[in-house]
């Protein structure tokens, strides 16, 4: 069998489905000619027995790609673990590359998606609009305790300055804010664009506003924490699309209940895999730590929804299935960043 039709036959087995998955990847298969499976379980120790036939696996943030699902993935023969998001924190590369397994990922599909969802989340706790489209529903017209600020002249720290990290700069340059950035390398085209560069305690201190945009790795996890919020200004917004272990959830309670941290805005929680993609509207949830979070009048929690734009998902279906070619047909890959073994 050449190559070429190992490709048009191989199986991709889609983990943590949800209906609008199948809709954009079953639209773009039509330039790939791939059988899809779909299934709406995680992948994990305990789903991992549902892969039959299967040459790739497609993953999203959520599903267990640890050491023991990597093996029980090659006993079955899986070449390829296709993630459709760009961090890959949930894989353990070490073992993929032990196994024989390679490991691809979508690294930039829309970095606006997500960069305009954290400016959502900056005026929506700063001009407090979710209160008001409630208030005046009830007819109740007052302004009182909508008050917000100017983003004019205020202080934005960003860490991170990838792709996310850069588009949202470019959206809060518009606003005529200062922008502080902290990243392992210094950008110079940004610092051209008026961001400057300043220590990771620099950004905690002189920030009004602190936007997470790196990775979660082991120098990240829980880089606010008691101690860095500490150094922060009273009353600081800190707005996180990036991945809940960022923030060490425990410590930002803390701070929002001493008034220290003034607006907390999440897209991500540290232990969503057990909440967010599903409709839990008539559960008990366990997690006291998100019910803490969610009870507090100035957090505003959104479900993991900030790549969630139609131009995204498309570019997602898109660029996971050329993943998946080049890796199938042995192909030399333009966007080197899209394979990670
Ligand atoms: P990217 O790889 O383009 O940029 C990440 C940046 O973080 C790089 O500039 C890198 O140098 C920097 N970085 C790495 N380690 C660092 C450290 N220790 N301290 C400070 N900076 C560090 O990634 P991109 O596309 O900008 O995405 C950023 C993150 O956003 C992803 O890792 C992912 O976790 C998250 N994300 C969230 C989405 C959502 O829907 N909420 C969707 C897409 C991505």
């Amino acid at each position: 069998m050449s190559t070429k039709e190992i490709s048009v036959t191989a199986k991709v087995a889609f983990f943590s489905t949800q209906a609008y998955d199948k809709v954009f990847f079953e639209k773009h298969n039509i330039d790939f000619g791939y059988k899809l499976e779909f299934f709406d379980t995680q992948l994990n120790e305990q789903t991992a027995k549902l892969i039959q036939d299967t040459d790739v696996v497609c993953v999203f943030v959520n599903d267990v790609v640890n050491e023991s699902v990597i093996k029980k993935l090659a006993k079955k023969n899986v070449k390829i673990i296709a993630l459709r998001c760009a961090g890959f924190n949930n894989v353990d590369l070490e073992a993929a590359k032990r196994f024989g397994i390679k490991v691809c990922r979508v690294p930039a599909y829309s970095p606006e998606a997500v960069a305009e969802h954290a400016i959502a989340m900056i005026l929506t706790l700063n001009r407090k609009t979710h209160k008001a489209y409630n208030r005046v529903r009830e007819q109740n017209f007052s302004l009182n305790g909508l008050l917000g600020f100017d983003l004019r002249g205020k202080t934005v720290g960003i860490i991170g300055t990838g792709n996310i990290g850069k588009a949202f700069a470019k959206i809060v340059k518009g606003f005529g804010c200062n922008i502080l950035a902290y990243d392992i390398v210094t950008d110079s085209e940004m610092e051209k664009d008026g961001v400057t560069f300043v220590s990771l305690e620099t950004i905690f201190k002189e920030s009004e506003i602190i936007s997470l945009h790196c990775p979660l790795n082991e120098q990240t996890k829980h880089i606010i924490n008691k101690k860095s919020i500490a150094l922060m200004k009273d009353r600081v917004m800190i707005i996180n699309t990036s991945r809940g272990g960022l923030i060490e959830t425990a410590s930002a309670i803390e701070g929002l209940k001493e008034g220290k941290i003034g607006y907390l805005g999440i897209d991500v929680y540290e232990q969503e895999e057990k909440l967010f993609f599903r409709d839990l509207s008539a559960d008990i949830i366990q997690d006291d730590a998100i019910q803490r979070l969610m009870s507090f009048p100035n957090v505003l929690v959104t479900a993991h929804q900030a790549f969630f734009t139609n131009e995204a998902l498309t570019q997602i279906a898109l660029v996971t299935f050329g993943n998946i070619q080049v890796l199938l047909e042995n192909k030399e890959i333009e966007n080197k960043a899209a394979i990670l073994i």
